[in-house]
């Protein structure tokens, strides 16, 4: 179908701000046009006239279709929780044209016959894009390495063991050596077991109150020293996901002046939350890393602000309602995220932690040149488009969640902003009825 989106904002970070329209062609950006300025001949002859349809950008952002580094799907062995396909239905509602699923799913994406049913079962689906991120360790036992070669041809996007831990730090040097040779993304779940223990929330004065087991900061910052030191080792860039802490924005930001290839994601519940939400939220609020201490929350938002953390991913971490309800010592870590993203993200704008630009980007352009996948709005890219009406104004419903769990924290919280129109490869996969 093409599409001649008009009048929007549009923002592709580094490339173009401004009011203007956006033409959409066979799959891909036939033009990016300045208000006020005609269509270049050459371009306008690539375009159907009358295009088929006509899409009223006024009063929305028009961005490059976004990017969630890090969902959970759940498929294959834990329908209950999500599937491939509600999971992306769950994604392009949230406005994201692309999710990244990793490999903690029974059977762990540890073999190359996985990633492809993952990929098609996401075809079958045909809404968002799928990067299947494939198992660092067999079974992500931390043991002995996948086969990266087979898993990236079958279509591996990265390698992580995210969900647990990788211990043995020779075998992480080994999956670097390995993945850098092809240009593969490695991407760390910073955690040291032993230091978390039967930890359940932050070490902290709310777990004490509770009287829960805490999880100290040091338990993720350890192991971010760890991946700092595996990557100036093999001059192999490493990916921290879910960055929680204080000390762990404090090593990444010194670990990037001194030039060496780490990169970050945090997720919105670190920048908006702390370890106070456990007492309302209980399980809801149990997530690995945990929520942490105002401190720690502050310093995230200033990591984002000056570039230490490079990308917002979710984390989307779908369980059954029966799973959550068992107490928050024995309830599954994880809480949901691709449709509460955009809206909580954009509070980051308003309360100038970030630019418009500055935002997008770390939700578009920045995890796609992780994934060293393109992106943007520039003529002749794939057309992965997202509209978002930064005005409306909605309570989080969890009955309106198209995923197929309920375990979020922001259930009833009030928000500012909302994914108007999701754009893959120059079709539309959602449009929201505002
Ligand atoms: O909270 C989390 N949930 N953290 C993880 O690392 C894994 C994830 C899951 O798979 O539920
Ligand atoms: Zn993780």
């Amino acid at each position: 179908m093409d599409l001649h989106i008009t009048g929007g904002r549009i923002v592709d970070p580094g490339h173009y701000e401004g009011i203007g329209d956006l033409f959409v062609a066979g799959g891909k950006i036939v033009a990016l046009v300045p208000a006020g300025t005609p269509v270049p001949a050459g371009d306008a002859s690539k375009f159907s006239h009358p295009p088929s349809r006509i899409v009223d950008a006024r009063g929305k952002i028009v961005a490059p279709g976004l990017i969630d580094l890090h969902v959970h799907l759940r498929e294959p062995g834990f329908e209950h929780k999500e599937t491939i396909a509600s999971g992306c239905r769950a994604a392009v509602c949230g406005g994201f044209t692309a999710v990244c699923c990793m490999a903690n799913t029974r059977p762990v994406n540890d073999d190359a016959s996985v990633t492809r049913f993952v990929l098609a079962r996401a075809a079958e689906a045909g809404l968002a894009r799928v990067h299947p991120v494939a198992a660092v360790t067999k079974g992500l036992e931390g043991r002995v390495l996948c086969d990266y070669e087979s898993l990236k041809a079958a279509g591996a996007a990265a390698i992580s063991d995210d969900g647990r831990p990788l211990t043995d730090s020779r075998i992480m040097r080994q999956a670097l050596e390995r993945a850098g040779r092809l240009k593969l993304p490695v991407i760390s779940h910073s955690e040291d077991p032993f230091l978390v223990e039967g930890g359940v929330m932050n070490e902290g004065p709310v777990a004490r109150d509770l009287g829960l087991a805490g999880i100290p900061n040091a338990a993720e910052s350890i192991m971010v020293l760890r991946e700092i030191a595996l990557s100036e080792l093999t001059g192999v860039s490493v990916h921290i996901a879910h960055v929680s802490t204080r000390e762990s924005v404090l090593a990444i930001r010194e670990a990037k002046k001194r030039g060496v290839r780490v990169t970050a994601e945090t997720a919105p519940h670190y920048f908006l939350l702390t370890e106070e939400a456990v007492r309302r939220h209980g399980a809801d609020a149990k997530m690995n890393p945990p929520l942490r201490s105002e401190e720690d929350r502050l310093a995230v938002r200033q990591g984002l602000a000056d570039g230490t953390i490079d990308c917002i991913a979710t984390d989307h971490a779908p369980h059954a309602p029966e799973e959550k309800a068992v107490g928050i010592e024995k309830a599954p870590n994880g809480i949901i995220g691709l449709e509460t993203a955009v809206s909580l993200s954009l509070s980051l704008v308003r309360d100038r932690v970030l630019s418009l630009t500055g935002l997008i980007a770390k939700l578009s352009t920045l995890p796609a040149r992780i994934l060293g996948i393109p992106c943007g709005l520039a003529q002749g890219l794939p057309a992965d488009v997202t509209l978002i009406d930064p005005e409306f104004e909605y309570t989080i419903d969890p009955s309106l969640f198209k995923s197929r769990s309920r375990n979020s924290p922001f259930v009833g919280m009030r928000v500012k902003g909302k994914p108007a129109m999701t754009i893959v490869d120059g079709r539309i996969v959602f449009e929201d009825k505002l």
